[in-house]
């Protein structure tokens, strides 16, 4: 375990100081898009606008043979466009496969300075983190890059369940990570081909009813991500890092992904990967901050313009420290509320 006062320090000679806190931004959908597809490619400044995280994919779903294809389109997109506070972030391949090092050293070396986030997959342990860590700092530095890039690790074999903690905590670099329930399936052995949601088959029966045994019962089907979204959550917020659900692999049904969505929202996490168009809106409605929150931390501000004291608004003590918790949802409420007019109105800016 490496020492406190080390933790800290750049991993090498000329790279950036490790942040203290994650940047407040608002990121509800992660959006996913394969860099190699032209006419995908041009519709990115169109995206920007409307997503609140774009996502070059370079692993899953890209072709063995267009791999190179999505590296390139990928630099040449980031290069083209201005993401303003629209967060900028690729998925490289796994730490086995025969592309990453050359996803990493190219993409950092031509766009390092606008990148924010790799999401590395796959991650198995503290040694995964680790290793990106350092390779990141070295090219940094060589580089000249002066914002630390941060990892996002995706939660989604068995054993990197097990190290979730320890993975949590691997870096200073650690954004967060997401649930990647398809993979983390076939990792486990689960009984299902479906991309996250619920299964008909995974349920509770009711009681049978003594005056008629042999009456139909109803099976009240439960959520088989619940425990892995809580224990990744738990992981993730103990570390001051953010958690998110992945993907949801069903287009056709928007009222299964919006519950799934929910389900990662009320226990805590931030955001969600959308992987159509069609999910963007869901994960607005679903990980916006709430308007009567935002209208009352506003309320804290306007008493408070100083930040200090103490006042009372309908009989509840605000001090410094509710005046920086108002701060935090009003600064990500304005953000949201540059793309989305509605939210604007709602939350009265
Ligand atoms: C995502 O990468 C998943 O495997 O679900
Ligand atoms: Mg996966």
């Amino acid at each position: 375990m490496k020492l406190p006062r080390e933790f800290f320090k750049p991993l090498a000679i000329g790279a950036p100081t490790p942040i203290r806190e994650l940047p407040v931004r608002p990121e509800r959908m992660i959006h996913f898009f394969p860099p190699q597809n032209e006419k995908l490619r041009a519709k990115v400044p169109d995206m920007v606008t409307k997503v609140d995280v774009l996502l070059g994919n370079l692993e899953d779903a890209i072709p063995a043979d267009a791999k190179e294809a999505a590296r390139a389109g990928f630099i040449e997109i980031a290069r083209a466009v201005d993401f303003g506070h629209t967060g900028l972030w690729t998925r490289v391949n796994a730490l086995n496969s025969p592309w990453i090092l050359d996803d990493v050293i190219e993409v950092v070396g031509a766009i390092g300075h606008k990148l924010d986030v790799i999401m590395l997959p796959k991650v198995e342990g503290p040694w995964d983190i680790h290793y990106l860590d350092q390779l990141l700092a070295q090219l940094e530095a060589k580089h000249q890059i002066a914002k630390p890039i941060l990892i996002h690790a995706i939660l989604e074999t068995a054993q990197g369940v097990n190290n979730v903690e320890a993975i949590a905590s691997a870096s200073p670099r650690m954004h967060g990570m997401s649930l990647g329930p398809a993979d983390l399936a076939a990792s486990r052995g689960m009984k299902t081909t479906r991309v996250g949601g619920g299964h008909p088959f995974y349920g509770v029966l009711a009681d049978a009813d003594p005056n008629a045994p042999d009456a139909p019962r109803t099976l009240f089907q439960q959520d088989p991500w619940h425990f892995t979204i809580a224990r990744m959550v738990d992981a993730c917020l103990a570390a001051g890092l953010r958690a998110f659900y992945g993907p949801f692999g069903d287009f056709s049904d928007a009222p299964a992904c919006e519950a799934q969505f929910r389900n990662a929202f009320l226990l805590g996490c931030s955001g969600a990967w959308s992987l159509h168009p069609s999910q963007i809106d869901i994960a607005k409605r679903v990980f916006s901050p709430e308007v009567p929150e935002v209208l009352f931390a506003k309320r804290i501000l306007d008493a408070m313009p100083d930040g200090t004291g103490a006042v009372m608004i309908d009989g509840k003590m605000q001090d410094d420290a509710t005046w920086k918790q108002a701060k935090v949802i009003v600064d990500l409420a304005r953000l949201v509320a540059e793309k989305d007019p509605e939210l604007a109105a709602a939350y009265e800016f």
